[in-house]
């Protein structure tokens, strides 16, 4: 279409507001295929935001993209000019059917949980909880310098509210967590012999497990204690190239105490509350060597009955990164993610997934690079991003459930896509990882896990 004649009609459209439901052709959810939605597959082609616009609907020659063929169908099948297959059969698009709740559809294998904060839990997001959630854990509320942040000085006011809610919605409640090297308090650290660092640190978890006990059903004792080191000793961090051995992360509690920090925390934690589950929880198990030295603590662990599960997780991308650099997604497959569970379960733990999420991106490039970014919903249907993380999502819960005798609990790290860890985290980088997207809409990958 003429760009000038596009732009005429545009002035003369207003944007329309009215609530989109899917089906071909049908972007305003009015019931009709008609020319008003020619024109706001129009307005959306040229970069205008019509409210109310349904993507899925509007992409009517179903090749997975908006453009202005799709506008220019709908306005050839309004005239009653021919138009090809398959604009005209309406196919029922998920949005139609009624959502069923996530926690109710996987009742029979896991708890379904979201990570919540402080105000995700009484504000918008709170209806998608209710409806879909069976568990939570907060972000980062029940850390240490939340919970404890001078000595002693415990404050509990914001993680009981979370707790209450959950308990008023009949949600189980995860504990994260005990013993980490992030979001701790200096004090902590400060003038620390060894003793005097594992008495803090047992007084710590004993007052912050007696406060929560019998509301918290399992507790990530100790967070990321391994890591991969280079060969000058060094921690590797996030590049995996130079990883030499796995070992103990060389964070200030390994400085002050050793490993023995690890099993005192278990022990401590055992003591205060004997009926809640204990877990060790880390990322990248995928990693053979990583996973080998996890497996060496969870021994030591288990030698006392110190520990019941463990946590992975499981924070994804769109792709395992064949290409990657430094191979840190080559991983990141299902099958891969199969064995870890299975390889735990052996060893008679009980395996959660504690932090899932899928980013849209990669690994395989810096998040700097801002001309990768996906600036908007609209860029990201544009590269048929939806679709194929709903496809990802799909393969590891057709793989959670034939494992859902061995997995107790599956925890995505945030509700909907406004408000996820990934975007604040790295250099403004816009993410968008969970199941609902940035107006609480289930996505495709919703439907792609709750449709079986
Ligand atoms: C993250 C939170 O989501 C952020 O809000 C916070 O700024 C940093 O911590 N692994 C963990 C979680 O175990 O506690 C982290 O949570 C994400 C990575």
């Amino acid at each position: 279409m003429n760009k000038k004649v596009l732009i005429l009609l545009l002035l003369f459209i207003p944007l329309l507001g009215l609530q989109a439901q899917a089906q071909w052709g049908d972007v305003n959810g009015d019931g009709n295929t008609d020319i008003i939605d020619a024109l706001l597959i129009a307005q959306y082609y040229v970069g205008l935001d019509p409210q109310g616009f349904n993507p899925e609907a509007a992409d009517v020659d179903a090749d997975g993209q908006v453009t202005i063929v799709d506008a220019l169908l709908i306005a050839r099948y309004y005239v009653g000019l021919p138009v090809p297959t398959p604009v005209l059969t309406p196919t029922p698009t998920p949005t139609s059917e009624p959502e069923p709740a996530a926690y109710q559809k996987y009742s029979g294998y896991f708890l379904v949980g979201a990570a919540v904060d402080t105000n995700s839990y009484r504000d918008a997001h709170a209806g998608l909880l209710q409806k879909h959630f069976n568990s939570i854990v907060c972000e980062n509320e029940m850390k240490w310098d939340a919970l404890e942040p001078s000595e002693g000085n415990f404050n509990y006011s914001t993680a009981d509210a979370m707790v209450n809610f959950a308990q008023a919605n009949n949600m189980k409640v995860r504990g994260h967590c005990l013993v980490w090297h992030n979001q701790i308090p200096g004090w902590v650290f400060q003038n620390a012999s060894k003793q005097v660092l594992l008495n803090r640190m047992k007084n710590h978890i004993t007052n912050v497990m007696n406060h929560f006990r019998g509301k918290i059903y399992c507790w990530d004792v100790v967070n990321e204690a391994v890591t991969g080191n280079k060969s000058d000793g060094s921690d590797a961090g996030e590049d995996l190239s130079q990883v030499v051995s796995w070992g103990y992360r060389n964070s200030t509690w390994y400085q002050i105490c050793g490993e023995d920090y690890i099993l005192e925390a278990f022990r401590a934690a055992r003591a205060a509350d004997p009926q809640a589950k204990l877990f060790y929880n880390d990322y990248w198990n995928y990693l053979d060597g990583k996973r080998a030295m996890i497996i060496s603590i969870i021994r030591k662990l288990q030698a006392e009955n110190l520990i019941d599960g463990v946590g992975l997780q499981c924070h994804l991308n769109i792709s395992p990164a064949l290409e990657s650099p430094n191979n840190q997604t080559v991983y990141q497959t299902v099958p891969n993610l199969e064995e870890e569970i299975l390889e735990y379960a052996s060893l008679g733990l009980e395996v959660e997934i504690t932090e899932l999420d899928i980013s849209v991106y990669t690994r395989d490039y810096p998040s700097s690079d801002s001309s990768k970014w996906y600036r908007s919903e609209t860029e990201l249907l544009a590269a048929g991003i939806p679709d194929k993380q709903a496809a990802r999502y799909k393969e590891f819960f057709d793989m959670f459930r034939e494992h859902g005798n061995l997995i107790t609990n599956v925890t995505f790290w945030g509700i909907a896509d406004d408000n996820t860890w990934l975007s604040e985290f790295d250099s403004g980088r816009p993410d968008y990882p969970l199941l609902f997207d940035k107006s609480l809409q289930p996505k495709p990958a919703y439907y792609s896990v709750v449709d079986f």
